[in-house]
């Protein structure tokens, strides 16, 4: 109860409205949802939640003082979860610009309206304040083929402007506690997977390229690997991170899931090729198709979780297998959602919405 009511920044995209969901299915009280409704965010993943859900959406930028200001205040805000940022490597290759102004300056508004009004609340609720900050994995760098995996203590090493934005924003984090006192925890969490995630990343975009029988991009050989996560799972480690994490430190989230990205497109077409088998009756995997690699690419990354399962308690619920066959699932059950989301008509919703 002494975390709420709480600020969640970044809601309607796919980490972010997957939290919504299971924060209320989970019982959880009062929560104001500031999203900038980029092209990723998407208020229709909002929909249907837990009945008697008290959930405030606000249209807005956590960069925007005055708004997260009077949010704060208005709301007697007891936790800010920091969900808000471009989060695709590709996109920041194109256009780092966007990066630098969310995870960078959005970071640091948001950190001074914190800590402005964490400064005035009374001491009881002053100590029982928190600023979770939600960053990746992709901070440590690239991993060599036999090197052990991220902990903790690992030094920073970021290798695309995203990884390096979200590097950036860990830093102010952690120097507004450090400095100010704020408290602060913040978690480094693998490749999430799962519903409502957007059709760039390498999942999504295979299952529904694969459906509408376009080819599935590899970058090059296909051999850099990644940890995965069921996104409820992270969903999960979040709330106990929020509920009983040490104020000040960092957590690692991961599934112990490497795989090859070859490899979780292999798989991606076994199951498609069970639950909706192509009409010619051959297999979804002809349709892959080596491309150029992305520039920079990090080789591998993994994630020693045990930290958070030794300190928390926390433990992934999915495998990589029951994991991508309820995501396979979802997208052949939510095809609507997919086609609103790959047409841009939901864009026009919002325009018509939020007018
Ligand atoms: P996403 O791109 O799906 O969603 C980002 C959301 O933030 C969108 O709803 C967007 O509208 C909103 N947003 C962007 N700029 C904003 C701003 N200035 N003010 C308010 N809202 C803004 O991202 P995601 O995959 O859900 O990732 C969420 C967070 O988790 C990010 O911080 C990302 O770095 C981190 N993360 C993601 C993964 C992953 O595998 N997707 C893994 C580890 C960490
Ligand atoms: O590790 C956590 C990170 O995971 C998050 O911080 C990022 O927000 C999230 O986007 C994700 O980054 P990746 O770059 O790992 O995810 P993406 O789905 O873009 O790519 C996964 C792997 O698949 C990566 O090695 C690149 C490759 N890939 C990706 C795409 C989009 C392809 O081979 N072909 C593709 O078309």
């Amino acid at each position: 109860m002494m975390l709420m009511p709480l600020l969640l920044t970044g809601g309607a995209g796919f980490i972010g409205s997957n939290f919504v969901r299971d924060w209320f299915e989970t019982g959880g009280g009062p929560l104001v949802n500031l999203d900038k409704l980029t092209y990723a965010g998407n208020p229709r993943n909002l929909e249907g939640l837990a009945p008697g859900a008290q959930h405030t959406f606000v249209h807005g930028d956590i960069a925007d003082r005055d708004l997260v200001s009077e949010l704060l205040e208005r709301h007697q805000i007891s936790a800010i979860v920091n969900f808000a940022a471009e989060s695709h490597v590709d996109r920041s290759i194109h256009g780092p610009e966007d990066f630098i102004q969310t995870n960078i300056v959005g970071t640091f508004r948001l950190l001074e309206c914190a800590r402005a009004y964490w400064s005035g609340l009374p001491t009881g609720r002053k100590e029982a304040f928190r600023f979770l900050h939600v960053s990746t994995d992709e901070v440590y760098g690239s991993l060599g083929p036999s090197d052990p995996a991220f902990t903790e203590l690992n030094r920073y090493e970021p290798n695309s402007p995203y990884s390096a934005s979200k590097a950036a924003s860990d830093h102010l984090v952690r120097a507004y506690h450090h400095t100010y006192g704020l408290p602060v925890l913040t978690t480094n969490c693998s490749n999430n997977y799962g519903p409502y995630h957007f059709p760039e990343k390498l999942i999504p975009l295979c299952i529904h390229n694969a459906l509408a029988g376009k080819p599935l991009p590899i970058y090059g050989d296909g051999q850099q690997v990644r940890d995965w996560l069921y996104v409820r799972d992270h969903c999960s480690a979040i709330r106990r991170v929020l509920e009983g994490g040490r104020v000040g430190e960092v957590y690692n989230i991961g599934g112990w899931n490497e795989k090859p990205n070859l490899d979780v497109v292999r798989t991606l077409c076994a199951i498609l090729d069970r639950e909706s088998p192509r009409s010619d009756g051959r297999s979804y995997a002809e349709q892959i198709t080596f491309v150029k690699d992305r520039p920079g690419h990090d080789r591998r990354y993994a994630i020693d979780a045990r930290k958070i399962e030794s300190e928390l308690g926390w433990r992934p619920s999915e495998t990589f297998e029951t994991g991508l066959h309820k995501t396979v699932r979802w997208y052949l059950d939510h095809a609507e959602w997919v086609r609103q989301v790959t047409s841009g008509e939901y864009r026009t919703w919002v325009a018509t919405q939020y007018a």
